[in-house]
């Protein structure tokens, strides 16, 4: 533990025990696999493990008492916003709301309330979820903030077949198993990309590189700078995921709402370290092995590789633009007009929207990125505003 690590808030006796078994759990499927997992195959483990990962098991997660704070809990006219999109698709297609990855549920229950007041509910709203604890939750909010609605949701296990609407996810993306490639440095006589993956050290996990031996992989590397060292996240599972939407969608629209860059901008010489950081308590961690299952391990997302999974797999792209851009179009700011304005709860509301929309803060980092499937009519409320498909 480095000394800025040694400064953070210990976990509860409980949760240093859960991440002690995950730990163990981990070491485990190494011994199996010969002693060494792809770095992909460690964070699905560290993140996803029943009872035990960090998203399966009991970690607080969201908000001020988590690890880290999304835009559905920092204000109800986000999702309020992507109402308008929803709205206007469901108007053309009929149909459902797929929610991948809906956390909280406060998302799901902010779209469900505009929809309403729109008089625009779908048929139904379901909601994919890996964590079963994260089900839990989701149900938990939306009896609390929108119960006459709870028996519009239903939670899935699969992706459906054949499914006609707006599938969506905010910060699903940056969340799945990444591989982690390195370029080899001049001693190891070696000028080839490397695989980073785990092994079992004395001190508890280390980094171990091995040469490539996955076409796909090594194929993705071809645009990365050679430069020894040079380490990047290559974001295979994603890739795949945006291949099961497209294959799961009949007819509508797949809205994704994520912190990433276009390919140039997130293979750049200088972002020589990649993107790979964990969160623990509102801090920012470097190390991946810290308390597993206690820190959430996150990449930002190559938008430029779920265009072209995209497009390999017969979607259109609709629209990919910032998130301020988006929220802004979707009438986040029309939104606000409607609360009173000499309440602290405007006060609030004005602090949020300028969270969600400046350029220093969540506005230009954050993405959105849409692709459609049989959709013949107007472009949607928030893919109207500044279009930046050239840069993917
Ligand atoms: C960073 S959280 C975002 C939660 C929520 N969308 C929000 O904005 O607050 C990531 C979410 O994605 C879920 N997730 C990750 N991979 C998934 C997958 N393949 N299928 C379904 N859910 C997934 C996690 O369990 C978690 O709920």
């Amino acid at each position: 533990m480095n000394p800025q690590q040694a400064q953070l808030p210990a976990p509860s006796a409980e949760a240093l025990i859960a991440s002690q078994t995950l730990c163990q759990h981990i070491a485990e499927q190494i011994d199996a696999a010969d002693g060494w997992i792809s770095f992909a195959d460690f964070m699905r483990h560290a993140m996803y493990t029943p009872g035990l990962g960090y998203y399966s098991g009991g970690a607080t997660k969201f908000g001020g008492a988590g690890d880290f704070i999304t835009a559905p809990e920092i204000s109800p006219l986000f999702g309020g916003s992507v109402a308008a999109t929803v709205a206007h698709i469901l108007a053309e297609t009929g149909g459902g709301v797929l929610e991948i990855g809906a956390g909280t549920g406060q998302l799901a229950a902010q779209i469900l309330a505009e929809l309403e007041r729109r008089n625009a509910l779908p048929e139904h709203y379901a909601i994919l979820e890996l964590s079963g604890q994260l089900r839990e939750r989701q149900r938990q909010t939306l009896h609390t903030l929108v119960p006459h609605l709870v028996a519009k949701v239903q939670w899935l296990d699969a992706l459906p077949t054949d499914f006609v609407g707006v599938i969506l996810g905010n910060e699903v993306l940056d969340a799945m198993p990444c591989e982690l490639v390195q370029f080899a440095d001049e001693e190891s006589g070696n000028s080839e990309w490397q695989q980073r993956g785990v092994t079992v050290s004395q001190d508890g996990f280390a980094m171990q590189n091995r040469p490539i031996s996955d076409a796909k992989l090594l194929a993705a590397c071809t645009p990365l700078p050679q430069i020894p060292l040079y380490t990047s996240e290559i974001h295979l599972e994603a890739q795949g995921f945006i291949a099961a939407l497209a294959a799961s969608l009949q007819r509508g629209l797949i809205l994704l709402i994520d912190y990433g860059f276009p390919l140039r901008e997130y293979y750049h010489p200088e972002r020589s370290m990649g993107t790979l950081i964990g969160h623990y308590r509102h801090h920012t961690i470097h190390d991946p092995f810290f308390y597993p299952g206690l820190t959430d391990l996150t990449c930002h997302v190559d938008f430029t590789a779920m265009y072209t999974a995209a497009e390999q797999n017969q979607l259109s792209l609709e629209g990919y633009t910032s998130q301020a851009s988006f929220l802004l179009d979707a009438g986040i700011l029309n939104l606000a007009e409607q609360l009173p304005t000499e309440s602290i709860d405007y006060m609030k509301t004005a602090a949020a929207i300028q969270k969600l929309t400046t350029h220093a803060e969540m506005g230009e980092i954050f993405k959105v990125i849409a692709f459609s499937k049989g959709l013949t009519g107007d472009t949607a409320p928030g893919l109207r505003g500044r279009d930046r498909s050239g840069e993917l």
